[in-house]
């Protein structure tokens, strides 16, 4: 792990999370609901932000929600009366989870692995710390496949990691096959930018 890039993003997040929910409303509710009607059981929530999420854990669920960031969670910690089931927020780093193998029924993420440092490590742990039976489920947006808007993300890209600590050009379905977990079906949710990955271990 890159400890200094990861450094770095934190920082970028702790310095976003003031005005995160302003930018936040390009991910649609109708996707976190997509997202959050396949979690079951002891939920994993990776890269819980500043806590949009909360209104969609389905309340039979047991859910921790870590983040590496600080004030992201700070943030998050101000809305859990919005969640309708249990929630343990913890900081910790997707790259080395202190958590036990097989110790979630469901790992979800969204727009998560635009930003974690190491996507395919961050991915592994999160395969390691899922039940075999358990299921992995990620909304993410990813590099456009469009011959003209491919390369311009490619080009914006440095700007927007320096700004806001996320990626605009990462190709996660290809992070989450090499990250060696069994891909169930994507399906495209704006265009082919945002897509919703379900997975198992
Ligand atoms: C774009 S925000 C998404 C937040 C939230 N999931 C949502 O849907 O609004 C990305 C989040 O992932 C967190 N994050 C990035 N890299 C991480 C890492 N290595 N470990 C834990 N959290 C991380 C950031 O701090 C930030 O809160």
């Amino acid at each position: 792990m890159d400890r200094n890039l990861t450094e770095t993003i934190k920082k970028r997040y702790n310095r976003t999370a003031i005005f995160y929910d302003f930018m936040d409303r390009m991910i649609s509710p109708r996707w976190r609901k997509l997202v959050w009607q396949e979690a079951h059981g002891r939920v994993l929530e990776v890269g819980v932000g500043t806590g949009a999420n909360f209104p969609f854990y389905p309340p039979d669920c047991q859910v921790t929600a870590i983040d590496f960031s600080s004030r992201m969670l700070a943030r998050a910690r101000q809305k859990l009366h919005l969640a309708r089931a249990p929630v343990t927020l913890l900081e910790m780093d997707v790259q080395q989870l202190d958590f036990p193998a097989a110790s979630f029924d469901t790992v979800v993420a969204t727009c998560v692995f635009c930003s974690v440092p190491d996507p395919v490590l961050g991915l592994q742990e999160v395969r390691r710390v899922c039940h075999p039976e358990g299921k992995i489920v990620l909304l993410e947006h990813v590099r456009s496949e469009n011959m003209l808007l491919g390369p311009l993300m490619d080009f914006l890209n440095p700007l927007v990691v320096c700004l806001i600590g996320s990626n605009i050009n990462r190709r996660t379905v290809e992070n989450v096959k090499k990250a060696e977990i069994k891909i169930e079906r994507v399906e495209d949710l704006a265009g082919k930018i945002v897509k919703l990955i379900v997975g198992r271990p």
